[in-house]
């Protein structure tokens, strides 16, 4: 089954993407800015980082004053969280495709979900979750693989449909397959649209200055067409 392939994944790579994503350029010099640039008054805020794997963005959310709530489906990228967040912030195992029974209803500012929805396959259920948690005019802040750069990295043929597709990271110590799905833009902004939100901002990101003496080759490559995409969705009251 694919999501248990996807855990199994980030089970075994997660001390090496833990120590990595400090740096790694598309971690901390593409995804990481463009994205917390749209999470707005920090402060004293309540927000809940779903799938948040070793606890990065928890980490810097916190050293911003706010109140932090993670879940991954990795119970190693979970101890990590814990072990990085030293006792600050809470964390548990919760896979994104099942029901938040124990979060309460409009009980986050934010909702941040980074690098992860392409991992779900039907986004109905989650997005709905994203909804009932969040406070209303709640923000909902998303990054994810941007669908038309998916399209060409993976050769579809099908841009209309969602695809299971796969490819090897070398990035994270011996190299791993990666599952995921790919879908149409339109299969990334419909289910926010048909749940209760509106999209406020959406950022075809660059790398920052840092990338470029990284990694110079996706550096150029970035700036000539974006590999994600990070999105603010407000939920209407
Ligand atoms: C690329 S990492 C991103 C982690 C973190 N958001 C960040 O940007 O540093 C993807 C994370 O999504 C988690 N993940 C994948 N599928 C998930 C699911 N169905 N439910 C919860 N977490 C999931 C993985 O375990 C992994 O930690």
């Amino acid at each position: 089954m694919i999501k248990q392939k996807i855990l199994s994944a980030y089970e075994e790579m997660a001390e090496k993407y833990n120590a990595l994503i400090e740096h790694k350029p598309h971690n901390a010099y593409y995804d990481r800015p463009n994205t917390l640039e749209l999470i707005t008054n920090v402060k004293g805020a309540s927000i809940l980082d779903a799938a948040c794997g070793p606890g990065k963005y928890a980490e810097l959310l916190l050293a911003q004053g706010a109140n932090v709530t993670g879940f991954d489906m990795s119970p190693k990228m979970i101890q990590l969280a814990r072990q990085r967040n030293n006792e600050r912030g809470t964390f548990f195992v919760h896979d994104l495709s099942n029901p938040f029974d124990m979060l309460n209803n409009e009980s986050f500012d934010t909702v941040l979900c980074a690098l992860a929805l392409h991992y779900v396959e039907d986004w109905t259920l989650t997005i709905k979750e994203f909804y009932r948690v969040l406070k209303p005019n709640g923000t909902l802040v998303i990054s994810i693989e941007h669908p038309f750069f998916e399209f060409n990295y993976f050769k579809s043929t099908k841009y209309f449909e969602v695809e299971a597709v796969k490819c090897t990271w070398s990035g994270f110590g011996k190299p791993i397959e990666v599952n995921s799905f790919r879908r149409p833009l339109s299969g990334c902004l419909l289910p926010l649209a048909e749940n209760g939100f509106y999209i406020d901002k959406l950022v075809e990101p660059k790398p920052t200055k840092e990338f470029e003496h990284l990694d110079p080759k996706h550096f150029k490559e970035l700036n000539d067409f974006p590999a994600f995409m990070c999105i603010r969705a407000v939920r209407r009251s």
